[in-house]
């Protein structure tokens, strides 16, 4: 299966992907994770983007394209993937469709993870996260067995630095404006599923494996 999950800062995305990939076995290509990742090792891509990252404002359209076409070409993804964090423009969404019509294959499902705004402020600033593997924990709504330490490895959690309440606004903004318009663009071509993605987690997983296996 080729996936594309969209939904705003905190909507769940990054809870459920996981969960997804192991049930489909596909490869998991989180364009935000690969940016922090660049940023963090300071590769020229990283200097690039931090910036935009940093004021939660979206990186260009050519940076984010140059890093799934080249991370899609992994065998691992052959079989099929999880896009998360990508698209996010409708030029996105059009560099999308031509990389896979060259490779005879096209989207099959948008999961649309569609929540209200007003929940998102207390998801964002409560989360922690294992920067090496991307678990994801929350103070409140899944939180680690020691606080600040990874449940698998032992190793510190961390907050991401665009997790504050102010720059959530502007990443907030940028979903509305950006990539609400993503949404439109796979809704005219029949592949969304709606998932009510304000429910608890693993309630949302079985929206996830209803709309998957329709
Ligand atoms: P990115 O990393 O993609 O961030 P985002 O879209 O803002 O999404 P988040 O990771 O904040 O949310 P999520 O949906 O994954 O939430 P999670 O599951 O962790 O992008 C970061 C930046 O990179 C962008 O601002 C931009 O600058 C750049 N960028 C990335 N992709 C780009 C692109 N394609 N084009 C241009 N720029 C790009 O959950 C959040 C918290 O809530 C966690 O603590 C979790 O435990 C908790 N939680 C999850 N589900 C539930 C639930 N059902 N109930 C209660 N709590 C829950
Ligand atoms: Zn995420």
């Amino acid at each position: 299966k080729r996936l594309i999950l969209i939904g705003p800062p905190g909507s769940g995305k990054g809870t459920q992907s996981p969960i997804i990939k192991d049930d489909y076995c596909l490869c998991h290509l989180a364009t935000g994770d690969m940016l922090r990742a660049a940023v963090s090792a300071k590769t020229p891509l990283g200097i690039k983007a931090k910036e935009a990252m940093d004021k939660g404002e979206l990186v260009s359209d050519d940076l984010v394209v140059g890093i799934i076409d080249e991370a899609m070409k992994k065998p691992s993804c052959q079989k099929g993937f999880i896009l998360d964090g990508f698209p996010r423009t409708v030029v996105q969404a059009e560099k999308l469709d031509e990389m896979l019509k060259n490779q005879g294959a096209k989207v099959d499902k948008v999961l649309n993870f569609a929540i209200d705004d007003a929940i998102l402020e207390e998801r964002i600033t409560g989360r922690w996260i294992h920067p090496s593997s991307g678990r994801t924990y929350h103070t409140k709504f899944a939180p680690p067995k020691t606080p600040g330490v990874d449940d698998v490895t032992g190793e510190p959690l961390i907050q991401r630095k665009d997790d504050t309440a102010a720059v959530l606004k502007s990443r907030l903004e940028a979903f509305h404006k950006q990539t609400e318009p993503v949404i439109g663009y796979y809704s005219q071509k029949g592949i969304v599923a709606n998932l009510q993605a304000e429910k608890p987690p693993k309630e949302v997983t079985v929206e996830v494996q209803k709309a998957l296996s329709s």
